[in-house]
């Protein structure tokens, strides 16, 4: 059964709506914690528009599971990384205009880049983890860089229907499987939800899936506890 890692953006984006003080990540992650997610992923932005410093200091007293830190590949996140160091890195293109994170890393364009940040996160003892569309080139220099792990890029499959969306799943499966034939740790996210998680959870290789947006938004009806629990149920196929 895959693992769950739980992204707690969101819970900083309400309370950066406001400037102020509440809701705590802090807290939302000890919740989360107690519904059964497996870790916590924040995405520490260079613009710092939801997760703050201050937060990813006090997640790393504070998390009973483990941290996973999604950041750029830029030097004031490798030193930052450094100093906190999480139990993983998950590195992200990012864009200052975004909603979101919009598509994976091009490691094949960039990957002395992204090597010479693997190599100093790995002097750290970080795991590396590398966000990718589930593109097999993509995956090979990954592996060629020595990332530890690559996380699939789902937002096509989630964003997609009918034959195209089976399409999608096919080509996660085919990239997870690839990712595990060369011994990387495979991890999976974006835009997963209650209605579309399940055939991604279905595929044996996947070992972690990243959930952050559809647990948070059904946390404001249902509490953080019982949408973490309820994911989880679905992951485990039992419900
Ligand atoms: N994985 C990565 C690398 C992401 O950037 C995000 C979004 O922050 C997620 C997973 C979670 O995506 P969502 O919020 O759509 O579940």
């Amino acid at each position: 059964m895959a693992r769950l890692g739980v992204n707690i953006d969101h819970v900083a984006t309400v309370r950066e709506a406001r400037k102020a003080k509440q809701p705590d990540p802090v807290a939302a992650a000890v919740l989360a914690e107690l519904g059964g997610a497996d870790g916590i992923v924040v995405h520490l932005r260079e613009d710092r528009r939801h997760i703050h410093d201050r937060d990813v200091k006090l997640l790393r007293e504070t998390l009973q599971t483990k941290l996973d830190l999604e950041m750029a590949a830029t030097e004031e996140m490798v030193r930052i990384a450094l100093e906190i160091k999480p139990e993983m890195v998950t590195l992200v293109p990012e864009r200052r205009q975004e909603l979101t994170t919009e598509g994976g890393l091009n490691v094949v364009a960039n990957r002395d880049e992204l090597k010479k940040v693997i190599d100093l996160l790995h002097e750290g003892e970080i795991h590396v983890s590398l966000f990718i569309d589930p593109d097999l080139a993509q995956i090979k220099e990954a592996n060629k860089i020595s990332a530890d792990l690559i996380e699939i890029h789902t937002g096509r499959y989630a964003n997609s229907r009918g034959r195209d969306q089976r399409t999608e799943l096919h080509q996660i499966l085919e990239a997870a499987r690839l990712a595990s034939k060369l011994k990387m740790g495979v991890n999976a996210g974006h835009g997963l939800d209650y209605t579309n998680v399940v055939p991604v959870a279905q595929i044996a290789e996947i070992e972690e899936l990243n959930i952050g947006h559809s647990i948070i938004a059904r946390s404001i009806l249902v509490g953080l506890e019982r949408a973490v629990r309820e994911m989880k149920d679905l992951i485990a196929g039992r419900s």
